[in-house]
């Protein structure tokens, strides 16, 4: 018996919800099945995801899957993504979701053990392999050992720089030495992790890097001073990089969240905020990845009517041909000549 395309179907959602790198798997399935009956298209669908969950150097469908998939350093074949403040929050939800869409993962946080309890289910249940880095990305020396690790290993193919505090309170209160800490994470990690894979990335004419920063960007006034700022500037980094890696085929998105579901806020700060503010994680992280997917460089997940943001962006272009002239603007002449 031929099989027909019930079968062809059966075997092919099968292995697509088995979360492999879905093109690449149904054109060995279509080179391998052809002319199968029922039962060996089975067996060879059980025999191909043994031998993407434990590959065997002399199997030839291992070899064969080997061959379509991008080739690694290490030997091994996937594409990766290196997900930073991956063990909480919104950083475990673009695990989650990219796992789901087949990436292998590097998760990067200071807290080792939630972020090995994240990779252990998510390898369990979509088969992808991920690795966990524990590293306090505030701290020069472990942010030095991430660095290497996106200019070196050749199967990263996106950078999540999520990973971020806030909390600093007033300017008036605040411990310089936690608007230190907070300046090098939201700030220095992230410029340095983006730098440190753009070249490679560049190079190679594709890949992503996505850089969580917040509506504060645009409302500095309006909540604590040093995090917005913070935020602000990675906004700015933001547009610069996809002005300068778009044309070279790198993706690069900034998410700008509202409000949103995560441990960084208190039970009681959050229960006092209005819920119709309050964005539930998932949703956050499903609607940038769509932002991502519908080549969005700046994603705001809350906002109704993007024509606004645009409108914003048009009048700060209407700025540039005034913002640097040879003379001082008129309204200061006659203050500068009393
Ligand atoms: N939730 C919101 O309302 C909201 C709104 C706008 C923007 N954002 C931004 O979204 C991003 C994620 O925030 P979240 O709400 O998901 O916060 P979260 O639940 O507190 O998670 C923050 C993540 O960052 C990691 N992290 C913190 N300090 C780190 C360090 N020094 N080195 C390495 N990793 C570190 C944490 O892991 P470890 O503690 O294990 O290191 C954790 O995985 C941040 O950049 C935040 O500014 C959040």
């Amino acid at each position: 018996m031929v099989p027909d395309d019930k079968d062809h179907r059966i075997v092919a959602s099968a292995l697509e919800t088995a979360g492999i790198v879905k093109q690449a798997i149904v054109k060995v399935y279509k080179r391998s099945c052809h002319g199968l009956t029922q039962v060996a298209a089975d067996r060879f669908n059980a025999h191909l995801l043994d031998s993407i969950r434990t590959p065997n150097p002399g199997d030839p469908v291992a070899a064969m899957i080997a061959g379509l998939l991008p080739k690694r350093s290490n030997g091994m074949t996937s594409k990766t993504y290196l997900v930073t403040g991956a063990s909480d929050g919104i950083g475990a939800l673009y695990a989650d979701r990219l796992a789901r869409r087949g990436h292998d993962l590097i998760l990067v946080a200071r807290r080792k053990d939630k972020l090995a309890d994240l990779a252990g289910r998510l390898e369990a249940e979509t088969g992808v392999s991920v690795e966990v880095i524990g590293a306090d990305l505030a701290n020069a020396g472990d942010l030095l050992h991430v660095e290497q690790r996106l200019r070196d290993d050749a199967a990263i193919v996106g950078l999540i720089n999520n990973a971020g505090i806030a909390n600093e309170g007033t300017i008036l209160e605040a411990d310089p030495d936690y608007l230190s800490a907070m300046i090098d994470l939201n700030i220095r990690a992230v410029t340095r992790l983006s730098a440190a894979i753009a070249p490679r990335l560049a190079a190679a004419g594709e890949g992503t890097i996505v850089n969580v920063t917040s509506v504060t960007a645009l409302m500095p006034e309006a909540f604590t001073a040093v995090y917005p700022a913070t935020k602000a500037y990675v906004l700015a980094l933001s547009e610069a990089l996809a002005a300068e890696l778009g044309p070279k085929g790198v993706r690069v998105q900034a998410v700008l969240p509202g409000i949103t579901r995560t441990p960084i806020w208190t039970e009681e700060k959050m229960a006092a905020l209005p819920a119709h503010m309050v964005m539930e994680a998932e949703d956050m992280v499903d609607a940038a990845l769509a932002g991502l997917d519908m080549g969005e460089a700046v994603t705001i997940p809350a906002l109704p009517d993007m024509a606004q943001y645009e409108a914003y962006i048009a009048a700060r272009t209407a700025l540039r041909p005034g913002l640097s002239l040879a003379k001082p603007a008129a309204r200061y002449g006659a203050v500068m000549a009393s």
